[in-house]
């Protein structure tokens, strides 16, 4: 089948079955395109709550599908490749989690929502990029927190806030691949653009920025800026959205360390947001393939720091 085809099947299907297709900003064009919904994490997780569809598929990495089902445990949520993971969200096993938690008994523990449901499960308040910061701030001062697994994220958290968590030495192979260097060849190229950095990319990279925010934080910022030229600090994917909304204002992708011979896009890709292909979203809504399943017991206690998260982002 070609693309239209595709398209045309993928529309049927959705109809038919009483599907809503979520995308994340990092996704193919083509996905963002055909979904009912694109948003960062925390928008794919309100979103999921409210939907009145049956089947949710989230078209983006396997712990989204799993936020999604946590959350809507009575709905059949897919995932187009189950195979479809997170470098960060693998940094942190849950064991070693109890472990780090075991050895700091009086802690509260936060966790990035890119952590399985097992990590979930241990957590006492999930935040994601969008409200992390809100969330550390309305926590007592006095009360020491480990934060995990991005150790970009809590820093920069740490560095606004002056607190000091304990942070789970993890990180997005993607997001730390930025080059500070070429960024700022760019800046001097490019005096007025404004620099749009993703909080986990390193400190260094962070601290050049003109705003730090999750990827729906900086395509609204790009929106409202009377700026016309951005440096984009985050995975390429998301340029499409701004592109889109923003179609006379020039954006820029931050290329990343390695060689240009060796990345002639010189842009920095999410291989597993990538694996969400068209062919790959119509077998799944046609077989009802790539099914989450949360253990019970698991699912019962992540929702709790979910809900949390939930809350104290109103
Ligand atoms: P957002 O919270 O901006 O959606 O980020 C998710 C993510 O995986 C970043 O790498
Ligand atoms: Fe995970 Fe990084 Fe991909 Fe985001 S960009 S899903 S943190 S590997």
């Amino acid at each position: 089948m070609n693309n239209e085809q595709l398209i045309q099947e993928i529309n049927r299907l959705r109809k038919e079955k009483n599907a809503v297709i979520m995308a994340h900003y990092y996704t193919l064009p083509e996905i963002q395109d055909i979904a009912d919904f694109v948003g960062d994490s925390l928008a794919l997780a309100q979103k999921a709550k409210t939907t009145v569809a049956d089947i949710i598929v989230l078209c983006g990495v396997h712990f989204m599908g799993e936020t999604a089902k946590i959350i809507c445990p009575d709905k059949k949520v897919l995932v187009p490749d189950l195979s479809a993971g997170c470098s960060l969200a693998d940094s942190c096993r849950a064991e070693d989690l109890q472990a780090w938690k075991t050895r700091h008994p009086d802690h509260l523990v936060v966790s990035y929502v890119n952590t399985s449901a097992a990590v979930k499960a241990l957590t006492d308040v999930v935040v994601t990029s969008s409200n992390a910061l809100k969330i550390i701030n309305m926590l007592p001062e006095d009360k020491p927190v480990l934060f995990g697994p991005d150790r970009n994220l809590g820093g920069y958290i740490n560095s606004v806030t002056g607190r000091n968590m304990d942070l789970w030495n993890g990180a997005c192979h993607v997001h730390e691949q930025f080059s500070i260097e070429r960024l700022v060849e760019l800046m001097k190229q490019y005096p007025d653009a404004k620099v749009l950095a993703h909080p986990e990319c390193k400190g260094a990279l962070v601290k050049l920025a003109d705003v730090v925010g999750s990827t729906k934080a900086l395509l609204d910022y790009a929106v409202r800026s009377s700026a016309t030229c951005f440096l984009v600090a985050t995975e390429s994917g998301i340029l499409h959205e701004m592109q889109k909304a923003c179609p006379d204002k020039k954006f820029i992708p931050v290329p990343p360390e390695i060689s240009e011979s060796s990345h002639p896009c010189a842009c920095n890709e999410c291989n597993f947001m990538r694996l969400n292909t068209l062919q790959k979203l119509y077998v799944c809504l046609r077989d009802e393939s790539g099914e989450i399943h949360v253990d019970a017991d698991i699912a019962k206690k992540a929702l709790l720091p979910i809900e949390r998260m939930l809350d104290m982002s109103k």
